[in-house]
C-alpha cells in the first residue's frame, strides 16, 4: 500500500519554469516509476517521464518501443511519487507527426489520465503546427531539438547536432520555431557548446541541455545513467553520481550466497508461536 505524500499547493507549473530563464539553472531529471520520484521530487525542478523509459526500463533498443499506455503508466507513477515537481510526460513516436490534430488528441489523453503539467515533443520547424495546436489547446509543450532519439535510426545512431554551419542555421531554425509555437522550454540534446549558446541567447524561452554544456538554462540527464544503473550504452556527456549497478550486483551476490548456506532467513526474520505479532 502506497504511503500519502504530504499534500502540498506548490506543485510548480510550466510557467513558473518558463519565468526562470536566464536565473539559477534549473534542475531536471526523468524519473518513471513511484519510488524514484518520491526520492528525486525534493531535489529537483521539473521531473520528466521521457520515452527513453522503453529503453532503460522496457529494454527496447530505441525509443520507439515507448507507447502512449506505456507513458501513461509511468506518468501516473511518478505523478504519485511527487509533489513539488513540474512533471513533463513525454509523447511517443507515431502519437502526434502526422497532424496537428493527432497531437492533440494524444497529449490531451496524457495530460487527463497522468494529470502532468506538461508535455514534450521532438521536432523544431517541421512539428511547429503540432506544438502550436496542443499550446492553443491549453496544454503547456516543451520542445526537443538536436540529436532527437526518435530519429536516430533515420539518422543513422546517435550523432551530435551542430557541427556544419548548415546544421547550426537549421538548429537555430528549429528553436526559434519551437518558441514561436509557444513552447514553454526547450531541450537541446547532443550539440556543441557554442551552438547551444547561442541558441540559449537567442530565445526567450529556458533551454535545458543535455550533452549541450552549461550554456543552457538548465540540464537533464536520464537517472538511471546518473545513477550508475543503466546495463547498455551510455552517452558520452553523462556525468555518473553513483554506482548502483555494483551496490544492486554486491548485494545480489551476498544474497545468493547466504540463501545457498541458509544463513539467511536468519532468526531475526523468521515468526515461531512467541516471537512476534501477526503483522508481516
Ligand atoms: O526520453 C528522454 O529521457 C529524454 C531526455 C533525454 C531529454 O528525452
Amino acid at each position: 500500500m502506497a504511503t500519502q505524500l504530504p499534500t502540498t499547493d506548490i506543485r510548480i507549473g510550466a510557467d513558473l519554469i518558463r519565468r526562470r530563464k536566464g536565473g539559477t539553472p534549473i534542475v531536471c531529471l526523468t524519473a518513471y516509476t513511484y519510488p524514484i520520484a518520491r526520492l528525486l521530487d525534493p531535489h529537483v525542478d521539473l521531473l520528466l517521464v521521457g520515452d527513453s523509459v522503453a529503453m532503460v526500463l522496457h529494454g527496447h533498443e530505441t525509443t520507439l518501443g515507448a507507447s502512449l499506455e506505456m507513458m501513461i503508466a509511468h506518468g501516473q507513477a511518478v505523478m504519485r511519487g511527487s509533489a513539488k515537481a513540474c512533471v513533463v510526460v513525454d509523447m511517443p513516436a507515431g502519437t502526434y507527426e502526422d497532424s496537428a490534430s493527432q497531437a492533440v488528441a494524444s497529449a490531451r489523453r496524457i495530460v487527463g489520465e497522468t494529470g502532468c503539467q506538461a508535455v514534450k515533443l521532438e521536432g523544431g520547424v517541421d512539428m511547429a503546427a503540432q506544438i502550436a495546436a496542443i499550446v492553443a489547446a491549453g496544454i503547456p509543450v516543451m520542445g526537443h531539438i538536436g540529436l532527437q532519439p526518435q530519429s536516430v535510426e533515420k539518422d543513422g545512431g546517435y550523432k551530435i547536432k551542430g557541427r556544419t554551419d548548415e546544421n547550426v542555421a537549421a538548429l537555430i531554425a528549429d528553436a526559434l520555431a519551437v518558441e514561436k509555437a509557444g513552447a514553454f522550454s526547450l531541450v537541446i540534446e547532443g550539440t556543441i557548446e557554442t551552438v547551444a549558446a547561442d541558441i540559449t541567447g537567442r530565445i526567450a524561452i529556458p533551454t535545458i541541455g543535455i550533452g549541450a554544456s552549461s550554456e543552457c538554462d538548465g540540464q537533464i540527464l536520464v537517472i538511471d545513467d546518473m545513477v550508475g544503473l543503466t546495463v547498455d550504452r551510455v552517452p558520452k556527456f553523462v556525468k555518473q553520481y553513483a554506482d548502483l549497478r555494483s551496490v544492486i550486483a554486491h548485494a545480489a551476490e551476498r544474497y545468493a550466497s547466504e540463501v545457498r548456506d541458509r544463513e539467511f532467513p536468519g532468526r531475526a526474520h523468521v515468526f515461531s508461536k512467541t516471537n512476534g505479532g501477526d503483522e508481516a
